[in-house]
């Protein structure tokens, strides 16, 4: 890892295009120009309107290349321990994800490994993920917790995001995810656990500041319409935002209490009906779209076109997780929205950058714009075409950081 200590101006010249994800579109310039002062963008367009006040500024030649904002991994369950490649390979010979769970293993199985962690083995390992996170193009992650389910172990969880966060160069946003399982101790008691989610982690993690949002898995086999919509109000209340694991497998009507409760995002969505995605649309709720997971458990694709003609946005996740979709990389979750799911090259672009920061509520980061943290991917590549298609390479080349450079294929090579 390579770290400038320069916050002089900076200029970033001779780029083939810039994606700023401005306006409508991609918001794509080309032979752009960006300007970085004290970490920020000060100014980008294209290249031969750039103002002489910048004349004093340190120069860099990207050599042709395409810039895009820094990747947005607005999905992911980046803290665990443990690995489920027994389980990958019983899939791949056929068993199903569901009745894998059912016999103990699943969620469960990491919740077992997490629990039994170091708070430094558990830093170690998803600083280790940011790594690749970053060298692939991603400056900000989300952070779920959700693999302890007990009250202080998820706090502990969420705590380990943020030091992550202050370790590593990567930008984490923790989500308590309390309810993704119900642990054993509460199998025969799910209103006493959806308690303790409601009285004491909700309450608790708003309390020391140590979560933005909360998620919940409304799924078969996971929790129900009713406790989501309990979990989820408990939430709000403590003015923290809102967002939902929903119809990976089966559509128990969450995205219409998602469109009423005014969340940030409903994400699977492979299973979903009309009327769900109208009131999404109708409320702005994004869909986010984790093709990992997906292709891996061998669904049927969302209805994109669907989607599209309700006016519901798409972002798309990593879904980075020891069990569905073990993989850093937002590059090849383009290549699979594109290739399984049928979405456009522009709408790949956005899901990872200004969509998937609105998924985040967060519209100052994934895009490049005055006054935006100058979060950069400079990419050995020309069009924005080719990062979905070319894909199980890694064409990052370098990585800025509020305008550090914090990836440096070239000196790594
Ligand atoms: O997004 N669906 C629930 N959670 C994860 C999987 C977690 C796991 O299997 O460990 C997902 O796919
Ligand atoms: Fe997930």
């Amino acid at each position: 890892m390579v770290s400038s200590p320069n916050q002089a101006t900076r200029i970033l010249r001779n780029t083939s295009v810039a994606i700023t994800a401005e306006g409508d579109g991609l918001g794509v310039v080309e032979r752009a120009a960006v300007v970085i002062e004290c970490g920020n963008v000060a100014w980008v367009g294209a290249e031969r309107e750039l103002p002489s006040s910048f004349a004093d500024a340190d120069v860099h030649d990207l050599g042709g290349r395409l810039l895009s904002p820094g990747l947005v991994d607005c999905h992911a369950h980046p803290i665990f321990a443990g690995r489920r490649a027994d389980e990958f390979a019983r899939r791949a010979r056929g068993d199903h994800y569901l009745d894998i769970a059912r016999e103990g293993g699943g969620i469960m199985a990491t919740v077992r490994a997490t629990r039994e962690a170091s708070a430094k083995a558990l830093v170690d390992l998803a600083c280790t993920r940011m790594n690749y996170a970053l060298r692939s193009g991603t400056t900000t992650m989300e952070a779920k917790s959700g693999y302890d389910l007990t009250c202080d172990g998820e706090l502990r969880l969420l705590k380990i995001a943020s030091q992550v966060g202050q370790q590593h160069a990567m930008t984490m946003r923790p989500t308590l995810l309390g309810a993704h399982a119900l642990p054993p101790e509460f199998a025969d008691d799910r209103e006493g656990f959806v308690q303790v989610v409601v009285e004491e982690m909700i309450p608790r993690a708003a309390h020391e500041q140590l979560a933005e949002a909360v998620d919940i898995y409304c799924d078969e086999g996971a929790f129900t319409l009713l406790e989501t919509r309990t979990i989820l109000e408990a939430a709000k209340r403590h003015k923290l935002a809102t967002k939902a694991h929903v119809g990976q497998f089966a559509d128990l009507g969450a995205p219409q209490l998602l469109a009423e409760l005014g969340s940030l995002s409903g994400d699977h969505l492979e299973v979903v009906s009309d009327e769900g995605l109208a009131a999404m649309g109708k409320a702005g709720v994004l869909a986010t779209m984790l093709p990992g997971a997906c292709v891996q458990l061998r669904m049927a694709p969302p209805p994109v076109a669907a989607m599209r003609k309700a006016g519901v946005a798409m972002a798309i996740g990593s879904d980075l997780n020891p069990g569905t979709s073990h993989s850093e990389s937002l590059p090849l979750a383009m290549w699979l929205a594109t290739t399984h799911y049928g979405m456009s090259v522009e709408e790949a672009w956005l899901g990872v950058t200004r969509n998937a920061a609105r998924a985040l509520g967060d519209a100052s980061i994934g895009r490049i714009a005055a006054g935006s943290p100058a979060d950069l991917v400079v990419w050995n590549a020309e069009v924005p075409a080719e990062i979905p298609y070319h894909f199980g390479v890694n064409l990052a080349a370098r990585v800025y950081k509020n305008g550090r450079t914090v990836w440096d294929a070239s000196a790594n090579d």
